[in-house]
């Protein structure tokens, strides 16, 4: 996005949940001496500091576009933090494990970015990567809906946001074809319990709805929330508690 709509404060609403795959995905990494790592989309880098956690000893660089998101990093030793859109980051060469968690999903041509950093990255080098893939659920595909209709399709010039994520298979294709012979790649549900449907609203706004709102400003972007709160809890009840299933995909590969 290239307006700074990340919210910190509303992204961790939900700090618990958001960083369960964050921790699912480090389970995959291989543990190696002195790792160099790149943390792509980083966020706050709250998580970020965590990676030493398993990897003890490495040095961390975590990339972010967000200013908002980076003002809130934290102090570690071994980590440092830089702002960079990831599209632009041009060789990839010297690290040991590119790491993503919850970011690819926002940038554009995960085929060809992978398809320039994977050769580029050394024999023994790994990759791990979780992005999410919810769009067939109601949270995600309202949004769309209302993205299409007035008055937000006009101010949107029918813009509506579209997740970069690719099939899990090309992913896997793509590891292979780049020598990652060694490779998981699997989908995952993380179920959230919520205390109503409506709290949904609270967890979209942290990530997908901030698309919407950054093209459409504070009171058009409060307006579409409304709308969308309205067609969501009509769509899923009025529940309590509401058993919210979140579809996410991790890949890992080690290069032979
Ligand atoms: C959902 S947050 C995930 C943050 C962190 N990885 C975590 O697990 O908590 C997505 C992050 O990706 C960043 N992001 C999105 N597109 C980006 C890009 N093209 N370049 C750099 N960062 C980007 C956003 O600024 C945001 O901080």
């Amino acid at each position: 996005m290239s307006n700074d709509a990340w919210n910190p404060t509303q992204y961790d609403r939900f700090r618990a949940e958001r960083a369960q795959p964050f921790v699912d995905l480090l389970g995959l990494v291989r543990p190696r001496p002195g790792m160099r790592v790149l943390d792509l989309g980083c966020g706050t880098g709250e998580l970020t500091a965590r990676l030493l956690e398993r990897l003890p000893g490495a040095t961390v660089e975590g990339i972010d576009s967000s200013p908002a998101m980076l003002a809130k990093a934290p102090v570690v030793a071994g980590v440092s933090f830089r702002q960079a859109d990831i599209a632009a980051i041009p060789d990839v060469s010297g690290v040991d494990l590119l790491y993503s968690n919850a970011a690819l999903q926002w940038v554009p041509d995960n085929e060809g970015l992978l398809a320039r950093w994977l050769p580029q990255l050394a024999p023994g080098a790994q990759i791990a990567v979780q992005v999410p893939r919810n769009e067939e659920h109601a949270s995600h595909r309202i949004a769309a809906l209302v993205a299409a209709e007035a008055p937000f399709a006009g101010a949107l010039g029918g813009w509506v946001r579209q997740s970069e994520v690719l099939p899990l298979e090309r992913y896997a294709e793509l590891l292979w074809a780049h020598g990652f012979r060694e490779q998981v790649c699997e989908e995952r549900i993380y179920g959230h319990v919520m205390d109503t449907s409506a709290d949904v609203v609270e967890w979209v706004k942290g990530t997908l709805l901030t698309a919407y709102m950054a093209r459409l400003g504070p009171e058009l972007g409060a307006a579409f929330v409304a709308r969308y709160r309205e067609r969501l809890v009509a769509t899923l009840g009025d529940a309590h508690p509401y058993f919210y299933p979140f579809r996410r995909l991790l890949f890992w590969g080690i290069k032979g």
